[in-house]
């Protein structure tokens, strides 16, 4: 079966499908995009995602060129098209293709909508959460708004490599004032002395993650308590339990940062108290 693609208005095999080399996100990495899960068939909460969506656009003045009507129902084809029961849809709008200036292009110029969906093995991922990942700490050197979900991701990129020839999965971002602010691909947490969460605040340090906001409310239900405030790495040394958010990872405890044990050095209750609730807390569409 080979897979579909969605490009412009077009299902189109995945190894068929392209966009102009004047595309803006090529260009200029002039676009933005999200990430959805699929689990058990549905989307996983997608309204979430598509708000964050809708957000990026406004901050970037982008048009997104799809009613969310359709672009739902496109996802949805999407993932029925590739047969993807498990894994992950993922849809990138750009400033579309121009003649190259760093201008914006003329009025009226459509949006580029490019989506597609890919696997993912449920199995490998739950032995990944019982085995726990090791992280590094990087300098957080991006751009001063991550807090938008934009392609423009090249600090990201080497830092997750630099993470990944270190042996770690993750790399946690250090502010110029020594505090965590997110990982490369993933929100960062510790649950402290006292058993409580903590993360960095949602203000324009960090992507505001649809996971993290999720796991919110099942720290709620489950009587943790939580405290949104940056944590340095010197705390996350010490801390009882450390863990990633994201909707490609969901909640993966972390047993070593910078080749430090965190806790016992095995996944903690918390961590996996949390990634074990959360598909029962999470909505999921059809
Ligand atoms: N990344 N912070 C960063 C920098 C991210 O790239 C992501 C997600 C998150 C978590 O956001 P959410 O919970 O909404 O997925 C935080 C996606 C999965 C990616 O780039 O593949």
């Amino acid at each position: 079966m080979s897979r579909i693609a969605y490009v412009n208005g077009r299902y189109i095999r995945h190894a068929d499908a392209g966009v102009s080399i004047d595309d803006r996100a090529f260009l200029f990495a002039d676009g933005i995009y999200e990430v959805i899960e699929i689990f058990d068939g549905k989307l996983i909460d997608e309204a979430g995602h598509l708000a964050r969506l809708e957000r990026s656009a406004r901050e970037l003045r982008l048009t997104l060129p799809l009613a969310q009507g359709v672009l739902k129902l496109v996802l949805r084809e999407l993932a029925a098209r590739n047969r993807v029961t498990d894994g992950h849809v993922y849809l990138q709008v750009t400033r579309g293709a121009a003649r190259r200036d760093h201008f914006f292009p003329k009025p009226g110029t459509p949006a580029t909508f490019v989506a597609f969906a890919h696997r993912s093995d449920r199995a490998a991922a739950e032995a990944k959460a019982r085995a726990g990942i090791k992280v590094i700490s990087l300098p957080d050197i991006r751009w001063k708004r991550p807090d938008i979900k934009t392609t423009s991701l090249l600090p990201n990129v080497l830092a997750k490599q630099q993470a990944r020839e270190a042996g770690a999965y993750e790399a946690w971002l250090v502010d110029a004032d020594g505090y965590v602010t997110e990982g490369a691909s993933s929100n960062a947490w510790i649950v402290d002395g006292q058993g409580a969460l903590v993360t960095h605040p949602a203000d324009s340090a960090i992507l505001s993650g649809i996971t993290r906001a999720r796991l919110f409310q099942i720290a709620a239900a489950q009587g943790l308590a939580l405290v949104e405030r940056p944590f340095t790495l010197e705390e996350a040394f010490s801390a009882g339990e450390a863990f990633i958010s994201g909707a490609t990872t969901l909640v993966m405890p972390v047993v070593a940062i910078d080749g430090r044990t965190i806790g016992s050095g095995a996944p903690g209750p918390v961590s996996l108290g949390l990634r074990a609730a959360f598909h029962d807390y999470a909505p999921a569409s059809g």
